[in-house]
């Protein structure tokens, strides 16, 4: 039987490194983009297994559609997984809503031109969470769309990327009937195949390193980065997604994840001034479950997180 050919887009990313070492494993051919191929930082991505045979490479960027239409081209499937996560930002537009919003679009129109059978989105539960008229005691679930204007209003501008590129993203489905699935994550911690840091990793690894005297202490949603990229092979495999998917698998307090984090790594015991942070919402990944997602406890993920984190040297 010929293998199935998918496009990873941004494949060099946190998540997306796994994804594509996850479909390797099952004898896909991945075409990934990234925006250079030439850069060592995609060194990991050609030493995974299987990846000489059938892994290829694309040069290109979300604002460039000949780029995307180019690595999409004889695809079964797309995975969409780019798309900046940069905080702070000096140009919201520029640098985080015209990539996501843009790009999800050029992604689409080429997924139409290559008659693409599925697209797997991962969009973020800040698509979701930033909604000030959800009733206080409901868990969220997929019916809960974060609200644009609140998010123009507090100037959540990567909340904003995420909820206007997934909207675009279902209002291109409606118009063409294209198959689109969505996936929601939270807060993503986990072991890193990239060299590079990328920004939910930074989070994990500054509640490590903090040596601050004050802590918020803060309700915190977080899933590992392989049950996230399970969840995406799942909703690609699986006849039967459909719509969006919350993906998030605990929820903690930063002050029990230093608690945890402890036994695993020397962490300051100073005495610090702890400041309780708002309760949220708790996010239900009900609908994921029942398609079969299962994941692994909070304790192994930060303890992989920290082995790997200490053979890279990030907490030297
Ligand atoms: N990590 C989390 O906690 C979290 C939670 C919810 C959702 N997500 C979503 O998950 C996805 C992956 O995030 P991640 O954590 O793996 O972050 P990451 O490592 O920073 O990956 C982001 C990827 O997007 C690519 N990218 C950004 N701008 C681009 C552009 N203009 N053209 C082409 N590629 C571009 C980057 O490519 P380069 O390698 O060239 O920089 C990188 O591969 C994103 O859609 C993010 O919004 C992440």
């Amino acid at each position: 039987m010929e293998k199935q050919r998918v496009c990873v887009t941004g494949a060099g990313g946190f998540l997306a490194s796994w994804v594509v070492k996850f479909l390797l494993s099952k004898g896909y051919i991945v075409h990934g983009t990234v925006r250079d191929p030439s850069d060592e930082k995609y060194a990991h991505l050609k030493n995974l297994e299987n990846a000489a045979e059938n892994l290829q490479l694309f040069k290109a960027d979300l604002l460039d559609y000949n780029s995307l239409s180019a690595a999409i081209a004889g695809c079964s499937g797309v995975l969409h997984i780019a798309s900046p996560c940069i905080i702070p930002v000096s140009d919201p537009k520029v640098e985080l809503i015209e990539p996501a919003v843009t790009g999800t679009r050029n992604v689409l129109k080429a997924c139409t031109e290559a008659k693409v059978k599925r697209v797997v989105i991962v969009s973020s539960r800040a698509a979701a969470i930033w909604n000030p008229n959800w009733p206080k005691d409901q868990p969220m679930d997929e019916s809960c769309w974060s609200d644009k204007e609140y998010l123009n209003t507090i100037k959540n501008w990567y909340a904003l990327s995420k909820t206007e590129a997934e909207s675009e993203a279902w209002e291109y489905a409606e118009t063409t009937g294209l198959n689109v699935v969505t996936i929601l994550p939270s807060l993503i911690i986990g072991p890193m195949l990239q060299s590079t840091t990328n920004a939910s990793t930074l989070t994990l690894v500054k509640i490590i390193k903090d040596e601050a005297e004050e802590l918020v202490n803060n309700d915190l949603r977080i899933v590992d980065v392989r049950d996230v990229a399970g969840a995406i092979l799942l909703a690609y495999e699986k006849p039967e997604a459909e719509g969006r998917y919350i993906c998030s698998a605990h929820n903690a307090r930063t002050q029990d994840l230093i608690e945890k984090l402890k036994t695993m790594h020397p962490i300051s015991n100073k005495p610090k001034k702890i400041t309780e942070g708002e309760d949220k919402h708790k996010l239900s990944s009900a609908k994921l479950q029942n398609l079969g997602w299962t994941y692994i406890t909070l304790e192994k993920s930060l303890a992989d997180s920290v082995k790997c984190y200490k053979e890279k040297g990030i907490l030297d």
